[in-house]
């Protein structure tokens, strides 16, 4: 499913509606995408509907970011700036992190290539190739989010 996003505004509704179908087993959710196309600012969003008071910044320093919520612990990973040798051990840990019970982001996935989970919810976040004010998200089907997906739909199409 793609969505066109035409504001900070259209985000963060996205963000709203997306935020509302998530529950305490959590999720493991992967972002790829155009450059600063709207990662950071879609999670932060999805965080502050989960009532995460801690300033969401980028990771990319740190490359992890933990976060208390009363729903299930948050991490937010930018695999942005991690070297080949840091890559490695990190993306061994990442399977831990995709266990039930835990909300998980990670941004620039595609750095940890086939280490992500088959069944991790993919979304990729681009411009368009017209109008630079637009910006699509597309939430990549598989068998485990086909629900959500259909959910996620009927709140931003209504
Ligand atoms: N829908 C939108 N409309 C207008 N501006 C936006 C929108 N989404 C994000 N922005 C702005 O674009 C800039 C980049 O956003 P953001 O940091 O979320 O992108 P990113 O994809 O995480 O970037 P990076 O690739 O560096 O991780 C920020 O200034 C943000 O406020
Ligand atoms: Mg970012």
């Amino acid at each position: 499913m793609k969505i066109k996003v035409a504001s900070l505004n259209e985000t963060k509704k996205l963000a709203q509606a997306f935020a509302s179908l998530i529950n305490e087993k959590g999720m493991f959710i992967t972002l790829t995408g155009d450059i600063g196309a709207g990662k950071t600012q879609f999670i932060r969003y999805i965080l502050e509907c989960l009532n995460v008071k801690d300033k969401v910044t980028s990771p990319s320093f740190v490359i992890l970011n933990e976060y208390k919520s009363s729903l299930c612990p948050i991490y937010h990973f930018d695999l942005y700036r991690l070297e080949e040798k840091g890559l490695k051990s990190i993306v061994s840990e990442l399977r831990e992190y995709s266990k039930e019970g835990n909300l998980t982001f990670i941004e620039w996935a595609e750095f940890a290539h086939d280490e992500i989970p088959n069944d991790a919810f993919k979304i990729n976040v681009y411009y368009d190739e017209d109008d630079v004010d637009i910006r699509w998200f597309e939430f990549i089907e598989n068998n485990n989010n086909k629900r959500f997906i259909e959910e996620l739909s009927k709140k931003v199409t209504k």
